[in-house]
């Protein structure tokens, strides 16, 4: 390997008069960025340093627990039409999916503490397989983020609604039940009709021809998770903070309370094999559903230029906050399963509802209101990490220079937090939230393959760059990252096609754009800097 004038290295490839066009620019595809100019370059970048330890697990926490749990949980454990669940064995689907993320988490870790540069996983393909592959994790890793805001946004606002109706005798009908088109995207609109038997076509309204569908509160809650991104991160992640306070506590009145009403017969009930009722398919799926749940942690790598001490701070915060959350989702899978018969529960509160189950009305109310904060906490977070990941990128040359804009008194990146906003709520009249949830898996678990892969990659081809944190027993573990992520994704893309075309069409449209935009815009910049020096 050998090191540019701008300080990346490129492969042992032929000097560029030999090579030809052509040669030339796969040279340039498989350019590695060296790590010591990314953090050089992050240093020059003005973010401002202000997250410990104790931010970065609230802000992972934040990130994680959100409506996986409070409302994927049901589907994960009962199933829906086409797939089974994991029944009592919902406990076991938790493990799988934890399993499958601490190798990650680990390998992050390693990669967070050594490079510890906005960007995330994007900078670390960068530094090990090249310019191309970069590109395209970033690409992945947007979609990650903008669907799982889409996903969770959506959630967001069935649960704002459920909250609003608690109050149907103070505030008027408009509010309290509003038309179905100013709720919910096309499709839900359309299929929650169909299924009370009415016509879509007579209560939806047509404009211009197109039928006009828009979820206004996921929209007004974009707007205002925009605004606190822009105010600051240091004040997005004590919003986070209050937030996480909120929906841990009302996570612990539903364990504490809860355990007093379990019953072993819930949980064995129907067994053909101890905590296997529906087989090792349903607990498989149950993982993967589960995996969505766990989301969130790698987004902590991404405010790596933003964290003090990050050599020491990141790791921590990251295999931190995914342990907090196992230990959370275990409990509450275990008295969830346990409370009582699946049957009883309703899917798509599954949380309140085993509580109301019990008698305890008011709690199952007040865990409501929790899994409302819960959620928030989840979109301010993804939409953070999303405009970080997108700012690496723009620095790197990919993308139009304005999105590095950073806001001159709040020193966030104000223009391009509002870019990615708008995305989001356009998004929001498109997907649905079943459909996003598969997209995000897709996305994450590719790049948690692509993570534990780097970190194999770079303790070869650079052994000797100081490590704060060592993933142990590499290659080991990295390698067990790669086949447990690799499998849950093969397995779920063959039991989902369409969400599987989405994904393939977004990478084809990576590609296209990085051809017709980034690579040239990129080699533009290399010019740029090599005439300055
Ligand atoms: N893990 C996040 C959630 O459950 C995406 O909402």
């Amino acid at each position: 390997m050998k090191e540019d004038n701008n300080n990346d290295f490129s492969l042992n490839l032929p000097e560029k008069t030999e090579l030809g066009a052509l040669g030339n620019i796969v040279k340039k595809l498989f350019t590695l960025k060296n790590p010591d100019s990314m953090i050089k370059q992050a240093e020059e970048g003005g973010l401002r340093k202000t997250l410990n330890a104790f931010d970065l697990i609230i802000l992972g926490v934040g990130a994680i627990i959100g409506s996986g749990i409070f409302t994927v949980v049901g589907i994960a454990a009962a199933g829906n039409a086409t797939t089974a669940g994991a029944g009592s064995g919902l406990v076991i689907s938790v493990i799988l999916a934890s399993v499958a993320c601490i190798f990650s988490a680990l390998c992050y870790s390693e990669f967070a503490s050594m490079i510890p540069v906005a960007g995330s996983a994007y900078i670390y393909t960068y530094a090990t397989m090249g310019e191309f592959m970069a590109w395209s994790i970033g690409w992945i890793l947007i979609l990650e983020y903008i669907v799982a805001y889409i996903a969770v946004v959506t959630a967001w606002s069935g649960y704002f609604m459920h909250f609003l109706k608690g109050f149907s005798n103070y505030l008027p009908a408009f509010i309290t039940n509003p038309p179905v088109y100013l709720i919910h995207d096309y499709t839900t609109a359309t299929s929650e009709l169909s299924s009370k038997g009415i016509d879509a076509s007579s209560v939806i309204p047509n404009i211009f021809g197109i039928p006009f569908c828009m979820d206004l509160p996921a929209i007004l809650i974009t707007i205002l998770i925009i605004a606190i991104l822009i105010k600051g991160i240091k004040e997005s992640t004590k919003m986070a903070g209050f937030l996480v306070i909120v929906k841990l506590g009302v996570i612990a009145l539903f364990v504490v309370t809860g355990l007093f009403y379990v019953k072993p017969e819930n949980w064995v009930a129907n067994w053909t094999v101890p905590f296997i009722p529906t087989g090792i398919s349903g607990i498989f799926m149950g993982a993967f559903t589960m995996f969505f749940a766990y989301i969130g942690f790698d987004a902590i790598a991404t405010a790596a230029e933003e964290t003090k001490n990050p050599q020491k701070n990141l790791p921590i915060g990251i295999v931190g906050s995914l342990l907090v959350c196992t230990v959370v989702y275990l409990l509450v899978a275990l008295v969830f399963t346990g409370v009582a018969p699946l049957g009883d529960i309703n899917i798509n509160a599954p949380v309140a509802s085993a509580m109301s189950l019990t008698g305890h009305d008011k709690i199952a109310g007040l865990i409501s209101l929790g899994a409302l904060a819960g959620i928030t906490s989840v979109l301010l977070v993804m939409l953070l990490a999303g405009t970080r990941i997108l700012y690496a990128m723009s620095r790197d040359g990919f993308l139009p220079k304005i999105l590095q804009t950073i806001h001159p008194k709040f020193k966030t990146p104000h223009i391009l937090t509002v870019f990615v906003g708008i995305i989001c709520i356009i998004g929001t009249l498109f997907l649905d939230l079943t459909e996003a949830a598969k997209l995000c898996n897709y996305g994450t678990l590719t790049s948690f393959v692509i993570v534990c892969l780097a970190v194999v990659i770079l303790r070869k081809i650079d052994p000797e760059r100081k490590r704060p944190f060592k993933v142990p027993f590499s290659p080991v573990t990295p390698l067990m990252g790669v086949i447990c992520c690799g499998g849950l994704m093969i397995y779920s893309m063959l039991s989902s096609k369409s969400s599987t075309m989405l994904f393939i069409v977004w990478l084809i449209m990576g590609i296209l754009f990085y051809f017709s935009y980034g690579y040239k815009n990129k080699r533009k910049l290399e010019d740029s800097e090599e005439s300055v020096v």
